[in-house]
């Protein structure tokens, strides 16, 4: 299958590692030229090299996507680098221990709001004014099963759940402009220096053997690798019917019908 995206520019936030790396990794395999923002330096450049032995053009940005400034900068970077950007992934995200209405603080659910949501949300407005001049743009934004149903922190399923519902309104708004816009939501997925390796290596064997027994019907930790590849799908040509869709890719973990 051609996917039809050689030569595009793609951005992914958090790219260095993980489930962005690998939708990097995928989009590179497609012959896109890919930039990924991340806070180190070190590891962007490890990743970087990675993506240039796929014989694709690739930079690094230092960026916290919690921070606005800091990921305007790291846009124009891309931008000057490798030109404007087609293919935007928001990945970079995550919790922040907490638990309850009750016992979280503002100054939590507004961190884990930044980190997950308002970078997402600004790199959006950024790239959209492109996408629309050229009439051809794919935002992808990494989200969980938990902006879908309940589950995990309170901070962090709300963030969740609002970039879906951001993501569905832009695709609906805009679809009539050739920009569309997806969200993935992935279950507990295991990975180098990930927060369910740590889970693992951090609880006793039966701590870690009960969770996935009542969580995951698949008896193991999900993997990056489709997470990646479905990336690289919804950015691609072929998907171009697919706009305000959230998919889940979780082995069946969650429990939602719909
Ligand atoms: N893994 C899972 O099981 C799972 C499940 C559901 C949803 N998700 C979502 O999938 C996304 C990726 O998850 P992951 O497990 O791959 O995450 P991760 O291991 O925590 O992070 C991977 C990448 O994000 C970068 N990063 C972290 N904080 C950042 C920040 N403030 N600004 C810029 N970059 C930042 C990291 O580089 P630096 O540390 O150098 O900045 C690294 O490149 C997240 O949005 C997460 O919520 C993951």
């Amino acid at each position: 299958m051609d996917f039809g995206i050689k030569g595009k520019v793609a951005l992914v936030t958090g790219g260095s590692r993980g489930l962005g790396k690998h939708a990097a990794l995928s989009l590179a395999g497609e012959g896109v030229n890919v930039a990924i923002s991340g806070r180190t330096q070190e590891t962007l450049d490890k990743t970087v090299g990675e993506l240039k032995d796929l014989g694709v053009s690739s930079v690094g940005v230092v960026a916290d996507v919690s921070d606005l400034p800091s990921a305007e900068t790291a846009h124009k970077q891309v931008v000057d680098s490798l030109g404007a950007v087609d293919i935007l992934v928001n990945n970079a995200g995550g919790g922040r221990p907490s638990s309850t209405v009750a016992d979280t603080s503002f100054e939590n659910y507004l961190g884990t709001f930044n980190l997950n949501l308002f970078g997402a949300f600004k790199l959006m407005q950024l790239v959209i004014p492109n996408m629309q001049a050229q009439h051809w743009g794919r935002v992808v934004n990494i989200t969980s099963i938990y902006g879908r149903e309940y589950g995990g922190n309170v901070s962090y399923t709300s963030a969740k759940a609002a970039l879906i519902a951001t993501t569905k309104h832009a695709g609906v708004t805009l679809a009539k402009d050739g920009v569309l816009f997806n969200t993935i939501a992935p279950g507990s997925i295991s990975h180098e220096q990930g927060s369910w390796e740590r889970f693992q290596s951090d609880n006793p064997p039966d701590v870690v053997e009960d969770f996935i027994k009542n969580n995951l019907p698949m008896g193991k930790f999900g993997w990056p690798e489709p997470v990646g590849d479905l990336v690289a799908f919804l950015a691609s040509e072929r998907a171009n019917l697919i706009t305000g869709a959230c998919i889940v890719v979780d082995g069946g973990q969650s429990y939602s019908l719909i």
